[in-house]
C-alpha cells in the first residue's frame, strides 16, 4: 500500500511516527487541452493514483523532505526560487509560495510516496504540490481557501521551478471530487462539478500511457503559450478565450502566419468543445461525448501538433476496436492516451494497441481503466 511505504519512509527517516498522511491525485484532463494558459476551458477528473506525504512537525524555518523513490533527503530553510533544485524544488516551491501569499508556514519533515506515473501526462509534478500544500496548510491550521490554493501550487511551479504551465493540474488534484469531472473556468476559477458516473452509463475510460520518451517538452511548451499569447496581443483581446467559435473564420483572416492560425483554430475549437462537452453530460448522453474527444485529439495533431506517432497510433487503434473517442491527454509529446470504451471491452482495446505497437517496434503501452477519484484531502 502506497500509505504504507509512505509511513515506512517517514519512520526511517526520521525515527518518528508521522503526525498524519495527505493525499493528492494525479488527473486525466478528459477535454481541453492548453485552453488554460489561454483563461478558457478545462474538465479534468481526479485520478485514483495518488501521491501520499506523511507529514511531521519540525522547528520552525526548517523543512526536510525524502521521497521513497530517491535516495537522499533533502533539507531546506527558507529559500528563494530556483534555490532548491530538482525534485524537492516542487516542495521548496510550496513552502516559498505560500509563505510569499503572507502565510506562516510550519516547519515540517516529509516523506513522499507516489503511484502517479511520472512524465506521463498524469501530472505527477501537481499531486506533489498539491499533497504538501494540503499537509502544510492542515499542520499550520492556515487560513486558505479551497479555491485560492491551486494558484498557490502553481506559482511554485511557474516561479520557483520555472516551467510555465497553466492552472489546470493543480485546480484538478485539488478541487476535483469523487464520481465528478471539475469543469473549471480558467479566468474566474469558477468550477461546476459535473456528474460522471461512466459504469451507469456501461462506460469506462481506458487510460493507455504510450510510454513514448519525452523529448524537448519544456520548449515546445513554452513555444506554444508564446505564440497564443503573441496572437491574442496581436488580434486586440485579452486573451484567445475572448474569440467565440462563430468569430474564428474572420479572426482567423486578420492573421498572416499560418502556423498561428493554426495554433489559434485548436484553443478557439477546444474551448467550444468542452463547453458541447459539458452540455452532454449535464443531459447524460455520456457516450456522445466519443466524437467530441477525438475532434479534440485531431485538432491537437493536426493545428496545435502537440502529438507523436505513438499517441496518434494509439488513438487510431483504440477507434478501430471499438473505443467511442479517444484523445492525448496532458501537454502533449508522448504520454497518455484515453478512450471511451464500453464496460468490459478494455482488454480487447489494450490488445489492439499492444499489437500495433509490436509492429511498429515501440516500447510496449500499459493500459487500466479509472474512475473519477477524490481531490487532495487528509486521510
Ligand atoms: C500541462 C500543463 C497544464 C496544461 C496542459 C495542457 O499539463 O501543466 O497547465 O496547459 O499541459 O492542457
Amino acid at each position: 500500500m502506497i500509505t504504507d511505504d509512505a509511513v515506512a519512509a517517514f519512520r526511517e527517516e526520521f525515527g518518528a511516527e508521522p503526525a498524519g498522511l495527505w493525499a493528492a491525485p494525479g488527473r486525466l484532463n478528459l477535454i481541453g487541452e492548453h485552453t488554460d494558459y489561454n483563461e478558457g476551458f478545462v474538465l479534468p477528473f481526479a485520478l485514483p493514483q495518488r501521491t501520499i506525504a506523511a507529514v511531521g512537525p519540525a522547528p520552525a524555518g526548517e523543512w526536510t523532505v525524502c521521497s521513497t523513490s530517491e535516495d537522499r533527503a533533502v533539507a531546506f530553510g527558507l529559500t528563494e526560487p530556483g534555490q532548491v533544485t530538482g525534485w524537492a524544488a516542487y516542495v521548496a516551491g510550496v513552502v516559498w509560495s505560500l509563505h510569499d501569499a503572507g502565510h506562516e508556514v510550519p516547519g515540517a519533515r516529509i516523506a513522499i510516496a507516489s503511484e502517479v506515473p511520472l512524465g506521463s501526462g498524469l501530472s505527477s509534478s501537481a499531486a506533489l504540490e498539491s499533497s504538501v500544500l494540503t499537509a502544510l496548510i492542515d499542520l499550520g491550521g492556515l487560513d486558505v481557501p479551497l479555491e485560492k490554493r491551486p494558484a498557490i501550487a502553481q506559482r511554485a511551479e511557474n516561479v520557483y521551478v520555472g516551467a510555465p504551465t497553466g492552472i489546470l493540474d493543480q485546480s484538478a488534484s485539488i478541487r476535483c471530487q469523487e464520481g465528478k469531472a471539475l469543469f473549471l473556468d480558467c479566468r474566474s476559477y469558477e468550477i461546476d462539478q459535473i456528474p460522471f458516473d461512466l459504469a451507469a452509463a456501461g462506460l469506462a475510460i481506458l487510460v493507455i500511457n504510450s510510454n513514448a520518451p519525452h523529448q524537448h517538452v519544456d520548449g515546445e511548451y513554452g513555444a506554444r503559450r508564446r505564440t497564443c499569447e503573441e496572437a491574442a496581443r496581436l488580434l486586440g483581446v485579452p486573451a484567445l478565450r475572448d474569440i467565440t467559435g462563430d468569430q474564428l473564420d474572420d479572426v482567423l483572416a486578420r492573421l498572416d502566419d499560418e502556423v498561428m492560425r493554426r495554433r489559434v483554430r485548436h484553443v478557439v475549437t477546444e474551448d467550444d468543445r468542452v463547453l458541447e462537452t459539458v452540455k452532454l453530460l449535464h443531459t447524460g448522453q455520456v457516450r456522445e461525448i466519443g466524437p467530441l474527444l477525438t475532434a479534440s485529439h485531431v485538432s491537437m495533431r493536426d493545428d496545435f501538433e502537440i502529438t507523436v506517432p505513438q499517441v496518434d497510433i494509439a488513438v487510431e487503434t483504440a477507434l478501430r476496436a471499438g473505443a467511442h473517442g479517444a484523445r492525448m491527454t496532458g501537454g502533449g509529446f508522448g504520454g497518455c492516451v484515453l478512450a471511451l470504451i464500453d464496460t468490459g471491452a478494455a482488454d480487447a482495446v489494450t490488445a489492439a494497441v499492444e499489437e500495433a505497437y509490436a509492429k511498429e517496434g515501440f516500447t510496449p503501452p500499459t493500459a487500466w481503466t479509472v474512475t473519477a477519484g477524490p481531490g487532495a484531502t487528509q486521510l
